[in-house]
């Protein structure tokens, strides 16, 4: 018994050097650059929801997380490149909810800092927070290429192609987003981004500021927080905010602009106690 097994081994672990073999080189191995299908996505976006409409938003607990987590599956049987956001309207439909009034708070190239300001939402709502967002937020999913299961491997993302599965899911969950929010919107900026505290290409100005609704806004709150130490490469009124804040003059919005707004900056000195930026003693 033992020695047919490992007769029947060998060949197959033979097999398995030979496709590995180009990897060990160090050479790309993994059809697309992103990370692969986070292993028990299912198991934590049911938990994520039921905690959720259970314990954080028991207002919500008329929603169905098996019905939602099949209708999230529907993109998962498309082709990794073919997924539309339209393909989650199903999904964002038994999702949505109102995020409550004068908590919104979107955001471009900080997501750390806007998770941890946010407080579970208990500060501010920002997508990660919202049911919508919440149930996936920092995970990757994708079906594999020509296959049925899903791709533990890798997953396309924006270099790969457009229509990938998770950018076309952010895509719609954004828009959705801002088309929930009401009352005064905050919105937080990078001015310590070389690429731009607002770039044309995000989801900030693709589908969150183009969304809000101006007639359930009261103004937009808008801070541009730097890293300490800086660099200050964008300000209120300068480069891509001067564009972003011109965006929101053209939709008849009522907007302030705010550089590095104490509440967050005392918050980021948190972890820089002894830098001169947060010596608010003098
Ligand atoms: C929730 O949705 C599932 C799947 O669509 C369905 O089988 C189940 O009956 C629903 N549960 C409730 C309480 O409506
Ligand atoms: C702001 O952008 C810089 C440059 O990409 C990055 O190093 C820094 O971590 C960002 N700051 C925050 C708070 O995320
Ligand atoms: C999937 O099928 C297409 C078209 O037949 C082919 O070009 C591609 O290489 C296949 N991909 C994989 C990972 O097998």
């Amino acid at each position: 018994m033992a020695i047919w097994d490992r007769a029947l081994s060998w060949p197959s672990l033979l097999l398995q050097v030979l496709l590995l073999a180009p990897c060990w080189a160090g050479a790309q191995c993994t059809r697309w650059s992103g990370k692969g299908t986070t292993p028990h996505l299912r198991s934590i976006f049911l938990g994520r929801c039921g905690e959720y409409i259970d314990l954080l938003q028991p207002q919500l607990r008329d929603k169905n997380c098996t019905a939602m987590w099949e209708a999230f599956q529907l993109a998962l049987n498309k082709d990794p490149c073919s997924v539309l956001p339209s393909d989650y309207d199903r999904f964002i439909d038994l999702a949505r909810h109102p995020i409550p009034r004068d908590k919104a708070l979107i955001w471009e190239n900080n997501q750390l800092l806007v998770v941890d300001y946010s407080e579970k939402s208990r500060r501010y709502m920002p997508l990660g927070d919202a049911l919508f967002g919440k149930v996936v937020d920092f995970m990757s999913w994708c079906r594999q290429e020509n296959g049925s299961g899903l791709d533990y491997q890798s997953c396309p993302v924006l270099e790969d192609c457009e229509t990938n599965a998770m950018d076309s899911f952010w895509r719609r969950a954004s828009t959705q987003y801002a088309k929930e929010t009401s009352g005064v919107i905050h919105v937080m900026l990078n001015g310590s981004e070389p690429k731009g505290a607002y770039p044309a290409k995000g989801f900030l100005a693709n589908y969150e500021i183009p969304n809000l609704q101006k007639d359930k806004v009261t103004r937009v709150e808008i801070w541009v927080m730097h890293d300490i130490g800086g660099p200050y490469l964008e300000s209120c009124g300068e480069g891509t905010v001067k564009i972003m804040e011109d965006k929101l003059k053209e939709m008849g919005l009522q907007y302030r602009c705010t550089n590095d707004y104490l509440p967050v900056k005392l918050f980021m000195c948190v972890d820089h106690t002894t830098h001169p930026d947060c010596d608010f003693t003098s």
